[in-house]
């Protein structure tokens, strides 16, 4: 007997509406789609009487995705989502009138937090840093950004590295693992800012880049954080090892750091609300996304808008992100961040989809491989319960993702979640 011809596809979904966000400014939406996957990639994607045979011939797996709505799978391209300790208490004093940035200079904010996170073990820090990371997966994260910047010496910025590559190679999720050394100032070099920046260009970076730990490099660029030529310092470091980089830039005040991200070809300047037009042309012209953080903006009761104007007007892409952090965005809500984009920012439902899809692939440097569906991008695909798109950013406090594509492999989620 002769063999079966080989499937075409490992498995087919059909009866699918596909908003592909191949389209700037619009969804790209494919009605009565169908998705084929091969080798864990997007083998097939269009309208299903496209398809080039009987579904039979084409899989042994073909599922029925009941009228839902695919989406890239989306990606949050700036978190700290590892790290030990809670800052409730912070919020309330913040909401007495405190500012951040009082409560940073008296050693509170960041520092708090890498005071529990030097204290608490690998395995502790991995249980937390795995159920915040499972909570964005159940709500259609395939992709995301772990920085590190909770330890602020090598050992403890190793072990939060550590726990980011662990949950990248058991969950399978795409996990990009940021060093942010330079995220504060540690009380062990109060006083001696250009001493610290020293410990991380000279030896912190080039010990965790040497152990395969790191795949790119931030800091923050803030009057309570790090000046331009100490950010700098730590982008030389960062390119003699081959690193991209990104910055923390005016959030709090104007900078520039976003321009100095510029010069050295930064893949993000993220935050951006005291970014000046001259900041938005520099990064233009770097071919930089903005990566604009509504949940810090909410928290800290910010007015300042980030200038949304003139990122278009300029064409700089747009990405959206929580900012999962213990201080300024203790938020695991994705779709929470679409509509707050769109509230507070103004962009509109379209644009923030983008923001947490294509755009936020392109923050990460990873547009090749995710982001959108496309032709011989991985499958990493999130089926909702939603009529259209423009849904997801529309209603929040409740979650429409029925299960995600991660490379091809189901994962179901129950309704209720
Ligand atoms: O993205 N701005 C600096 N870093 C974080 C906040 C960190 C913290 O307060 O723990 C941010 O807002
Ligand atoms: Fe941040």
């Amino acid at each position: 007997m002769a063999p079966a011809a080989p499937a075409h596809f490992d498995s087919l979904w059909l009866n699918l509406d596909a908003a592909t966000m191949t389209e700037d400014g619009g969804y790209g939406i494919i009605e009565d789609a169908a998705i084929g996957i091969k080798d864990g990639k997007i083998a097939f994607i269009g309208p299903a009487d496209e398809l080039p045979g009987d579904t039979d011939a084409l899989t042994d797996y073909a599922y029925d995705a009941d009228g839902r709505v695919a989406t890239p799978g989306l990606i949050d391209c700036h978190t700290h989502l590892a790290y030990a300790g809670n800052r409730a208490a912070e919020f309330e004093q913040r909401l007495q009138g405190v500012s951040y940035e009082e409560i940073a200079k008296k050693g509170g904010g960041i520092l708090s937090t890498v005071a529990a996170t030097r204290e608490a073990d690998e395995e502790e820090i991995g249980e937390k840093t795995l159920a915040r990371l499972t909570a964005l997966f159940q709500q259609g994260v395939t992709t995301l950004e772990i920085k590190s910047g909770y330890g602020l010496d090598l050992e403890t910025e190793r072990k939060l590295l550590t726990v980011a590559t662990i949950l990248r190679d058991e969950t399978g999720l795409r996990i990009q693992r940021t060093f942010l050394g330079a995220h504060a100032l540690p009380p062990e070099y109060k006083g001696k800012a250009d001493d610290y920046i020293t410990l991380v260009c000279d030896e912190m970076l080039p010990a965790l880049a040497e152990e395969g730990l790191i795949d790119a490099v931030d800091a923050f660029c803030e009057h309570i954080g790090f000046s331009t030529g100490q950010t700098a310092r730590v982008f030389d470091a960062a390119q003699k090892l081959g690193l991209p980089v990104k910055l923390h830039a005016e959030q709090l005040s104007n900078q520039h750091g976003a321009a100095l991200a510029a010069k050295y070809k930064a893949l993000s300047a993220d935050h951006l609300e005291y970014l000046d037009e001259d900041g938005v042309k520099a990064m233009a012209q770097a071919g930089m996304t903005a990566v604009l953080l509504p949940g810090a903006y909410y928290y800290l009761r910010e007015t300042q808008l980030p200038p949304v104007d003139l990122l278009r007007k300029h064409k700089v892409p747009m990405a959206i992100a929580t900012d999962h952090n213990p201080g300024t965005s203790p938020v695991l809500a994705p779709i929470l961040m679409l509509n707050m984009a769109c509230t507070l920012f103004r962009m509109t439902p379209a644009e923030a989809l983008a923001g947490m899809t294509r755009n936020a692939a392109r923050a990460l440097g990873w547009q090749a491989d995710c982001g959108t569906l496309e032709l011989g991008k991985s499958a990493d695909v999130a089926l909702w319960d939603i009529d259209h798109p423009r849904d997801l950013a529309y209603r929040f406090g409740h979650n429409p993702c029925r299960g995600v594509l991660l490379a091809g492999e189901w994962h179901a989620f129950e309704e209720g979640h």
